[in-house]
């Protein structure tokens, strides 16, 4: 098969690493990949929101298949356009991408079919939003309601915070006008990803994500700063629970709607003392979530999105070794707020041959013979193992041989658990 990737980070780095292995893919493209994708597949430089230029590279270009990564292309209809097109592809329709591209359609779901999520209110206006924080409680959750690239939460621990931050919303990005006000979750966090056919569904196992710009997770929240799978807070009863409280129903009313739900569903989750409730939905895998995930999977992730796309779904297998995955994302100094790129990384090149471990590329482009940083978020660097700790040792191991200028990572990704 000819195979086509959307999207340029981590994810899709990973994606392609793992389709390789695949005797069924022939040939692999990226639009618009990056670096390090461009080493082993046939990159082009495309707007991802341009649809009809998609479109038309897959029929010039005679694509078998494509995998969408970025949850934009997806909520902006691609699925939709390729399916009209004939073309095969993985991932939900505009409709079903509803479930990320808005928090209020998600509750709207959780409400009708008893889904445990936190209790919310929705402000059509700032003047609503003031005065819902007058009649709760800290802290408070606030919630753009459309995409934010993981940017689109606020956290505020008391009053005056709250009314600066919506103050800030309704400055800034007036384009939001709805926003959703949460109670507060206290537990741990764990992500599960499941695939599904609008109908059936499988569990493609889990993975404990690292928010926080910093160690201890502290400050600003980033699209992700490390990653481990499997999750040690999801049992295999507490999945089962899961899956039928929450992911079961989820796909049902999604189904009886008309709007079926295909693709890879990333349940967000809070494990709280009532039990898991659904933080979010995204509606793709997560960068640096797949990383991890793709590394342990390899070959099969392809095997899985091929047959989940040709209604073969009973094909599907999913068979983990009983090892771990860790991964480290390395950004540019400053993100997730300002940060210079351009910045030549070195020590790349030396380090294509070690057993078990990957360097992901994501903001990365190649200048005069030479790798550069050109994102915030710039390599994943992602390792398996039996063992946790012995994974966590050898992605550090490469994160220390990796330099540039005001290269940033957490020093505590799988440490203590
Ligand atoms: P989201 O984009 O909805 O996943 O939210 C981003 C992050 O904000 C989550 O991973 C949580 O750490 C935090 N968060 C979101 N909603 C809540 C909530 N209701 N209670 C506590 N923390 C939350
Ligand atoms: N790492 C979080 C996400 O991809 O949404």
């Amino acid at each position: 098969m000819k195979i086509l990737i959307i999207g340029s980070g981590g994810r899709e780095h990973s994606l392609v690493w793992a389709f390789l292995q695949n005797p069924k893919c022939k040939e692999i493209h990226c639009i618009p990949g990056n670096a390090g994708i461009e080493k082993i597949a046939i990159c082009k430089d495309l707007n991802i929101l341009n649809n009809r230029e998609i479109v038309s590279y897959c029929k010039s270009n005679k694509i078998d298949f494509v995998i969408v990564g970025p949850e934009a292309p997806l909520a902006n209809g691609l699925i939709d356009i390729l399916i009209q097109n004939k073309i095969l592809c993985f991932g939900p329709t505009k409709e079903a991408a509803l479930l990320e591209s808005s928090k209020s359609f998600t509750k709207s779901i959780c409400d009708k079919r008893n889904i445990p999520t936190a209790n919310y209110v929705i402000a059509n206006s700032k003047k609503e939003a003031l005065g819902f924080i007058e009649k709760f409680k800290p802290p408070f959750v606030i919630k753009l309601d459309g995409l934010a690239a993981g940017k689109g939460v606020f956290i505020s621990k008391n009053k005056s915070e709250a009314i600066k931050s919506i103050n800030d919303i309704y400055e800034i990005r007036n384009n939001h006008n709805t926003i959703l006000i949460e109670e507060f979750l206290k537990g741990i966090e764990a992500s599960l990803f499941i695939i599904s056919n609008g109908n059936k569904y499988k569990s493609l196992g889990s993975a404990q994500d690292y928010k926080k710009i910093y160690k201890k997770d502290l400050g600003p929240n980033t699209g992700g700063m490390g990653a481990f799978s499997p999750s040690l807070n999801i049992s295999p009863e507490m999945e089962k629970d899961i899956l039928k409280r929450i992911v079961s129903p989820t796909l049902k009313e999604m189904d009886e709607r008309g709007t079926p739900f295909c693709g890879i569903l990333y349940i967000g989750l809070m494990i709280t003392d009532e039990g898991p409730k659904l933080i979010e939905y995204n509606v793709r895998l997560g960068d640096p979530e797949c990383q991890v995930i793709a590394i342990r999977l390899g070959a099969q992730l392809l095997d899985a999105f091929i047959y989940c796309a040709m209604n073969e779904f009973n094909k599907i297998k999913i068979n983990y070794a009983n090892d771990f995955g860790v991964t480290v994302v390395m950004a540019s100094g400053g993100y997730p707020n300002k940060y210079k790129t351009g910045f030549k990384i070195k020590g790349i090149k030396d380090l294509s041959d070690k057993k078990d471990v990957e360097i992901f590329h994501s903001g990365t482009k190649n200048s005069k013979n030479s790798i550069v940083t050109s994102g915030g978020r710039v390599l994943s660097v992602t390792a398996r193992s039996t063992k946790l700790k012995k994974a966590r040792k050898k992605a550090y191991e490469i994160v220390r041989k990796l330099k540039w200028k005001k290269e940033y990572h957490r020093s505590d990704i799988a440490k203590k658990l």
